[in-house]
């Protein structure tokens, strides 16, 4: 099939759109199938960053944003992509599914008040996202097809307002104006895929958030409200997953979370300080910092096996640039039983990591942007090393190396994925 599916392997903020931006040229469309904006995406352009929270990133490239009936739409920052790929020369003609769900001002509130009344918060980034999913399985949720029937959104309002115990007054005509743009955007996304995949055309499918936040199989209750993982985009796109082609799943080359959570290979104080300033280890949507920890094998066994990953992206190698010793955690240590992966662990918080120590590696800019032109070989021998322990500790192959945030800054390892 011609068609990828792109995932997150760790926590988020993998390197996702950059990644996803890449595959998409050339592709015919581009699709965000769960999440919504608590997702943030972000492709450098010619020096301008692009931020998208709920379209996908791929679509700078040009190919159709779609967004599937997995989505939590938030209409106001739907509009605001649109002008910035306006802005950018793109005329975005998106498809959204009339399934996908619409989050409400009172979502992203009862967000921020069930993080009060938790003992220990998730760390949400109070985009409403897990309340309005709650509504969705509750089958009170508002969904896009309904903003363009007054009759429909007034009653839906009415019922959400009165379960919730709070005002939706305002989000009426707000909505309802919304609804009426948006309408000619709106339709079946089945039809459309399945239809350009039988054809022959390409489709890129991109996963928000990563796999270790998935809802069930993540580090639960620290995770997303939704499925993260390569099979969600099956369900969350409306294409069977016979359709689905390879999974690239992406990672970056040390390891970020950003919320409340364990995180066994988490190092904080002096060095911790450096990786999150080089690589500007803040979070897309919130600012927030993000942790910082180094490789985790046992977490990213976990997620390929979860994922059916059939190559790997790992990105921000040049943030561990100067660094004189880069460790991996290679297994768990939980109460004296030794774990390869987090497969077989229930319980994260008493996992001790053991680690592998390599030799840092050290590169300017320019050695990178030569390392890009030269191809693979070109990369630091000691950088080739500790990429070559991955694919060998994982059983699976790179086939792409980004360094540095800008389209340009990549080294595809094969040619057939470039
Ligand atoms: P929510 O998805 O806003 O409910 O947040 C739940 C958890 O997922 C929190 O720890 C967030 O920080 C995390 N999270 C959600 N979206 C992202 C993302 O795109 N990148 C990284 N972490 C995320």
């Amino acid at each position: 099939m011609n068609s990828s599916v792109v995932v997150g392997l760790q926590w988020g903020d993998e390197g996702k759109g950059k990644v996803s931006y890449l595959l998409s040229r050339g592709a015919d469309a581009v699709v965000r199938f769960q999440g919504g904006a608590n997702a943030g995406h972000t492709v450098v352009l010619d020096g301008r960053r692009l931020k998208f929270n709920i379209l996908p990133a791929g679509s700078a490239s040009g190919a159709r944003p779609v967004i599937g009936a997995g989505c939590i739409v938030d209409v106001e920052r739907l509009e605001g992509e649109l002008s910035m790929l306006q802005s950018i020369g793109v005329q975005a003609r998106p498809l959204i599914s009339r399934f996908a769900g619409v989050v409400l001002s009172l979502h992203k509130d009862l967000d921020g008040s069930l993080e009060a009344l938790r003992g220990k918060a998730i760390g949400t980034t109070r985009m409403g996202i897990g309340p309005a999913y709650a509504d969705k399985c509750l089958r009170i949720g508002l969904r896009v097809g309904d903003l363009s029937r007054k009759a429909v959104l007034a009653e839906k309002l009415r019922l959400i307002g009165k379960f919730h115990n709070l005002p939706t007054g305002e989000d009426f005509e707000r909505l309802s104006e919304a609804g009426g743009r948006l309408a000619q955007f709106v339709g079946d996304t089945t039809s459309y895929l399945v239809g350009l995949l039988k054809g022959g055309g390409r489709v890129v499918f991109e996963g928000a958030q990563g796999a270790l936040l998935d809802l069930d199989y993540g580090t639960y209750p620290y995770v997303t409200s939704s499925h993260t993982l390569a099979g969600a985009a099956s369900i969350g796109s409306g294409v069977p997953h016979t359709m689905l082609g390879d999974v690239v799943g992406v990672m970056k080359a040390y390891t970020t979370r950003v919320g409340g959570g364990p995180f066994p290979t988490e190092i904080d104080g002096g060095l911790a300080e450096i990786i999150r300033s080089s690589g500007a280890e803040y979070g897309t949507t919130t600012g927030r910092p993000r942790r910082v920890g180094w490789l985790d094998i046992p977490a990213l066994r976990y997620a390929c096996m979860l994922n059916g990953v059939s190559w790997l992206a790992v990105t921000k190698l040049d943030v561990l640039s100067n660094i004189d010793e880069v460790k991996v955690c290679v297994r768990y240590l939980c109460d004296g039983v030794e774990y390869e992966s987090l497969a077989g662990l229930e319980d994260l918080s008493g996992a001790r990591p053991v680690y592998e120590v390599f030799k840092g590696w050290r590169a300017d800019a320019s050695e990178w942007s030569e390392a890009v032109k030269g191809g693979w070989d070109m990369l630091p021998s000691n950088a080739r090393e500790y990429l070559g322990f991955v694919e060998k500790m994982l059983g699976v192959g790179i086939g792409l190396v980004s360094v540095g945030e800008p389209v340009g800054y990549e080294v595809f390892k094969e040619d057939r994925y470039a």
